[in-house]
């Protein structure tokens, strides 16, 4: 089956039309489109009907994860409410599936740090509510992939399950890019492949410790390829 994948699209008044131009041409190439969160700048409800209107143009299937941009305004509900509509099923955590073929495991993903340097629950309790509300996306994630029987299955987040494909953005924000601990039912479940956004001075291609490949495809990575993207392409 023939994917397209891309996040950080980061819809407002003045990249919509970007937006319309990088999809140009998805519905011919694939069957399911991806959207790996940050689908608008803000989670306004105007960019989201900008959004909708520009995606319930494209033919296809579209399914999608929030990010953290989408939260910003405090009414992600009514922007996944009006993408719905538009057809594009925004999941977190439930399971979706196309027949028998292709089964997609949807969740936003949290940050915490990779590997050795992974935050730990530990300390004060907003430091350990910060740990909680990774291990729930973790739980979520662990959930949707166990549910499916699909003949291929990818995991689709906002936020890395691995370093290699922040690789690129400062070492500093690391941390606040994803958590190793996204990648645990990854590894254990093993999905064809993991798609994630959000680390937009990151690495097309990584993978998890377990050998899942990854692919960052927040926009701007897709961008600066040779020649630049609109969407990545993958076979599963
Ligand atoms: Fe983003
Ligand atoms: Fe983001």
């Amino acid at each position: 089956m023939r994917i397209a994948a891309v996040g950080d699209l980061h819809c407002r008044a003045d990249t919509r039309k970007t937006i319309a131009q990088a999809l140009t041409g998805v519905a011919s190439e694939a069957e399911v489109l991806l959207l790996a969160g940050d689908l608008t700048d803000h989670g306004t409800v105007e960019e989201a009907q900008w959004l909708a209107e520009e995606l319930s143009r494209l033919p296809l299937e579209k399914v999608a994860v929030l990010g953290n941009h989408d939260y910003d305004t405090g009414r992600e509900a009514e922007v996944r409410d009006i993408l719905t509509k538009a057809g594009v099923s925004v999941l977190d955590g439930e399971p979706w599936h196309r027949g028998d073929d292709l089964g997609i495991a949807g969740v936003k993903g949290f940050a915490g740090g990779f590997e050795h340097a992974q935050l730990q629950r530990f300390g004060e309790a907003s430091l350990k509510q910060f740990v909680d509300a990774c291990h729930a996306e973790e739980l979520k994630l662990e959930n949707a992939l166990f549910q499916h029987r699909t003949r291929a299955r990818i995991a689709l987040l906002h936020y890395a399950p691995c370093r290699s494909t922040i690789e690129g953005e400062p070492l500093e924000i690391f941390a606040f890019l994803g958590a190793t601990r996204l990648a645990n039912p990854i590894d254990q479940l093993r999905p064809q492949l993991a798609i994630h956004g959000h680390a937009h001075r990151g690495t097309l291609r990584g993978a998890t410790r377990g050998g899942v490949p990854v692919f960052n495809v927040a926009l701007p990575v897709l961008r600066r390829l040779d020649p630049p993207l609109g969407y990545l392409k993958l076979e599963v």
